[in-house]
């Protein structure tokens, strides 16, 4: 791996505490990590090397995974790791941030090659790109990348705009986009699962498979974040960018030959053959939900509206379902029903592949219940494969049998550290390509633009509950029911 300056802007928000630093540490324990590797944080605080060194070991001791094993090696860590004051919206800072740079880059013998990690609020993200190419940081002999966080525009419109100011400054092969779903290890295992296993491969298609289900429940509310999340909603914070990517990665055609460029072309094939929902279809096949007071695992909790800087009258999006059609010869007819939303019954994100049921008319006097292959991406990483089979024990009644694969928490990479270790390396696979987000964000345009009707319905829901009655209706309507 090339030698290289990571430059993290946002080095004292919270994902660098939570998720950036405790990745780069357990990368480094890994040897991982480029042989010189130089870390330069900034952020507005006024902190020494030194004190930064302490902030990052903190960091590191609370949310590594690893930091027990490895705790006699922070020190050596931290030795890569500096720290510049600066305020991004000030353009003459990038001089002296350029300077900083370079004097690594002289000490420790390493090439010019820059990548930048922008862990910032949004609107600072155009910002900072333009002040990297007139300051000079983007003028390198060797290479240069861009990590970005979601969320990358607010709109079609605003994700267009953003994206023709980063593509200024960086190419599109310069700029890792990042969706952490796409760095879960089962959503990066979709691919291999049907492609390593011709039985999964012959059936992953209308032929054999009656719905998919994709849900990502949440039992945590709006948290601090009112102000964002009361303009997003789950809709955008969720559903425009983590759900339809995980949608992508699991009806995507198999290339034959797995690579960048193939794999990115299937997903963007699978975007546009989603079928758009015309205004007067959303009705029926779009549900928005809020929730209200409930009860999440015996604690009580308010509603949304009485959540703290929530506007009283909001009828912002908690939750969301969708029906939606791929207009691809492998799915032919066959509905995908998207789900999300807060302060739901449990904390889980799977898929679920619901087979063709003939059988039900064969056992007429035993309730046969579907095949299903459950896919498991988080809190539990695993598959199950769920099948019907005779217990002797039972009078010979046929009854569901489960094959279950789960893997062990501790041991599985976290997606920051899978995510970064690739954008170190060079490799986009599970970033989020340009022509993806637009594909995406044009594809939700409409959803959007009906939500701003205040007669579209809102459902509540108590919290701790699957969602609105409404969202179960969707599949009704098909004859299924969601698992
Ligand atoms: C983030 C959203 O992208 O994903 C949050 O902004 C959400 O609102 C989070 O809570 C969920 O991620 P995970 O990995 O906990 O499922």
């Amino acid at each position: 791996m090339d030698s290289m300056t990571f430059i993290l802007f946002g080095a004292t928000g919270d994902l660098a505490k939570r998720k950036i630093f405790p990745a780069l540490y357990n990368l480094f324990l890994d040897k991982k990590l480029p042989s010189s590797f130089s870390i330069v944080g900034t952020g507005r605080s006024n902190l020494s090397d030194d004190a930064f060194q302490i902030y990052v070991e903190e960091s590191v001791k609370t949310f590594s995974r690893r930091f027990s094993q490895g705790e006699s090696k922070i020190k050596e860590f931290l030795k890569t790791v500096r720290y510049h004051k600066m305020d991004v919206t000030n353009s003459d800072g990038y001089d002296q941030l350029l300077h900083a740079i370079q004097e690594g880059e002289a000490e420790l013998n390493i090439p010019e090659n820059r990548l930048f990690y922008l862990s910032v609020a949004p609107e600072f993200v155009d910002v900072i790109a333009s002040n990297i190419n007139s300051g000079g940081l983007g003028s390198t002999k060797g290479w240069k990348r861009l990590i970005i966080e979601k969320p990358f525009g607010h709109d079609l419109q605003s994700a267009q705009v953003l994206n023709q100011k980063l593509t200024e400054t960086f190419n599109e092969e310069e700029i890792y986009r990042i969706d952490h779903y796409l760095g879960k290890p089962m959503i990066q295992n979709l691919e291999a699962l049907a492609s390593a296993n011709p039985i999964l491969q012959a059936l992953w298609n209308h032929h054999y498979v009656a719905n998919v289900q994709i849900t990502a429940s949440e039992t945590v509310g709006v948290e601090e974040r009112a102000h964002y999340y009361d303009q997003s909603g789950a809709i955008r914070d969720m559903f425009q960018n983590h759900m339809l990517q995980m949608l992508m990665m699991t009806a995507m055609q198999l290339p034959k030959t797995l690579n960048i460029a193939k794999t990115r072309q299937q997903k963007i094939k699978i975007m546009k053959s989603l079928r758009p929902l015309q205004k007067e279809f959303i009705h029926s096949n779009v549900i928005r939900g809020q929730y209200e007071a409930g009860k999440i695992q015996n604690r009580s909790v308010i509603g949304y509206k009485d959540e703290p800087d929530i506007n009283a009258a909001s009828v912002n999006d908690t939750f969301i379902a969708v029906r939606v059609w791929i207009d691809h010869e492998l799915w032919k007819g066959v509905p995908f029903y998207l789900r999300t939303g807060k302060r739901m019954s449990k904390k889980c994100t799977r898929i679920v592949i619901e087979f063709k049921h003939p059988l039900k008319d064969v056992y007429t006097d035993e309730e046969v219940i579907p095949n299903l292959l459950v896919v498991e991406i988080s809190p539990n990483e695993g598959i199950s494969l769920q099948l019907n089979s005779k217990n002797p024990l039972n009078d010979n009644k046929i009854e569901p049998i489960f094959i279950n694969f789960s893997t062990n928490q501790k041991e599985v990479p976290e997606a920051y550290e899978l995510l970064l270790f690739d954008a170190l390396q060079g490799d986009s696979t599970f970033f989020a390509h340009w022509e993806e987000v637009e594909l995406s964000w044009k594809w939700v345009q409409p959803i959007l633009e009906v939500f701003n009707d205040e007669r579209f319905p809102l459902h509540f829901y108590p919290a701790g509950t699957m969602g609105p009655a409404a969202s179960n209706h969707l599949l009704e309507d098909d004859g299924f029911k969601w698992w």
